[in-house]
């Protein structure tokens, strides 16, 4: 029989707690009307503990769950799937946990190298349509494949046995070319002080893999991709087996191993071709894009002083941080460039997208969600609730910006209008969930003017729990 979860963790609680169910829900009710063209299928990603944890639960090693929103003709179908990982479905086999991804020490006995071997990860983070194949990432572990309708699972997809590593929870699709660039951090062995940058064509077949060995181990999140280069982003969150052995924490916050990120040429760049160009103290998680222009790389992220969810390395909080908009330029004219930052724009912002038709290319118009400080929550790391979705006119510093009140919106997601509409046009798309009916709706706005509010939400009768990433399938 399932256990109750811990009504004092507040991953295990509203709205971050899991929900027990898997639905197939058909055509739900919307207010205002659905776009015309708008079609496609929406997916959310996010940890969603099947059985009570074991030891410390951190919303990291939830098992994965999918949300679909399969928008047509004016309508919307939704289901939702967990993932069946070979940890899911062996603890769904037993009706409880077994494995805790995080740390062997808390598995049950029998499954103590699990973690070790495990192929599959929680498949908990992120997700992307690519190749005709929806994959579900986690990066510490290949990628996932479900079903795009059914969210069936499939399995842990390879790209044909050629994937030796992981895969990023944040690979870059090119607009123009098709071709997905991700790449995988230590890349070679617990902890090892590298990376692998992976390319796959726009039919799915893996054709490059480059080792790039780092300035030291670190956790790598995201990067960037422009016309010209890759950008792999070193941010001191290191990792280190002899910490861990000592009883440390296996990644934390080491401020004195700098800033170093690495530029490499994108097109037949191998690994003796990267650069490493220094900058102040920083950390991000997220890139809302990046473009380079006569030698110049412009990077746009979302940007903390110092990384929340992360301890320093005696074991520490590093205290409350708040990411802001930051642009970075890195002068590759300069035989010794030094990467700057500066701020640009005065709201805190995370889960920051672009115009996918303008990835890697200079661009307009960005967006991100954002607190407006009147709803407060129960993270210590930043209790601000994110309750607001923006847009970020890099032309004008004009931001766009809709309150949902007392709500949480989830990272949003642009949608073009149509393949040839300009940069822009088209629909933010974002999963809000009330904290007054502790449901969610999909609320759906013109993306160039969210202060007018959503042009629809389609409610669902049930909540779901806080994610991290989504992606859109247009439909064919
Ligand atoms: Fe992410």
């Amino acid at each position: 029989m399932a256990q109750p979860m811990s009504a004092t963790n507040p991953f295990l609680n509203f709205p971050y707690g899991p929900i027990q169910m898997e639905c197939d829900a058909k055509d739900l009710i919307v207010e205002g009307e659905i776009p015309a063209d708008l079609s496609g299928s929406l997916y959310r990603v996010g940890p969603n503990q099947r059985f009570t944890p074991r030891g410390d639960y951190h919303l990291f090693m939830g098992d994965g769950m999918v949300h679909a929103f399969h928008i047509k003709d004016g309508k919307v179908d939704y289901n939702n799937r967990w993932v069946r990982t070979a940890k899911w479905k062996l603890e769904n086999r037993e009706a409880r946990t077994l494995i805790n991804p995080m740390n062997p020490f808390e598995c049950d006995p029998q499954y103590s190298d699990f973690v070790f071997t495990d192929k599959d990860g929680t498949a908990n983070t992120a997700t992307v349509w690519h190749g005709g194949r929806l994959l579900i990432m986690e990066e510490g572990h290949p990628p996932y494949e479900l079903d795009p309708d059914t969210l069936e699972s499939i399995g842990s997809w390879n790209f044909r046995g050629k994937l030796g590593t992981a895969m990023t929870a944040h690979p870059k699709v090119d607009p123009e070319t098709g071709e997905m660039v991700f790449f995988a951090y230590m890349a070679t062995g617990p902890f090892s002080e590298d990376v692998m940058v992976h390319k796959v064509d726009r039919d799915g077949i893996l054709t490059e893999s480059i080792h790039v060995p780092t300035p030291y181990s670190a956790m790598v999140h995201d990067f960037v991709v422009t016309e010209n280069y890759i950008i792999i982003p070193i941010m001191p969150i290191t990792g280190s087996l002899e910490r861990a052995m000592e009883g440390g924490p296996p990644f934390a916050w080491e401020p004195e191993k700098g800033v170093h990120i690495g530029v490499l040429p994108r097109h037949g760049g191998k690994t003796e071709d990267i650069r490493w160009v220094e900058m102040d103290l920083s950390f991000a998680f997220h890139f809302m894009n990046g473009f380079d222009k006569d030698g110049v790389v412009t990077v746009d992220a979302c940007q903390f002083e110092t990384p929340p969810l992360f301890p320093t390395a005696d074991g520490e909080s590093t205290g409350q941080s708040h990411p802001y908009l930051s642009r970075w330029t890195i002068d590759l004219n300069d035989a010794n460039p030094r990467a700057t930052f500066a701020r640009i724009d005065e709201f805190e912002s995370e889960f920051p997208q672009c115009d996918p038709r303008y990835s890697g290319r200079e661009y307009r118009h960005g967006w991100y969600t954002s607190p407006d400080g009147e709803l407060q929550g129960t993270v210590s790391e930043n209790d601000n609730v994110f309750n607001v979705v923006g847009h970020f006119d890099h032309e004008t510093g004009a931001v766009d910006r809709y309150s949902c009140g007392q709500a949480m919106t989830s990272e949003a997601i642009f949608v073009p209008a149509s393949g040839d509409a300009a940069e822009g046009e088209g629909y933010l798309l974002s999963v809000v969930t009330s904290f007054e009916t502790r449901t969610s709706s999909l609320y759906i706005f013109d993306a160039l003017n969210l202060a007018a509010g959503p042009q629809a939400k389609v409610h669902l009768s049930h909540c779901v729990p806080a994610g991290f990433h989504g992606g859109w399938r247009p439909n064919a």
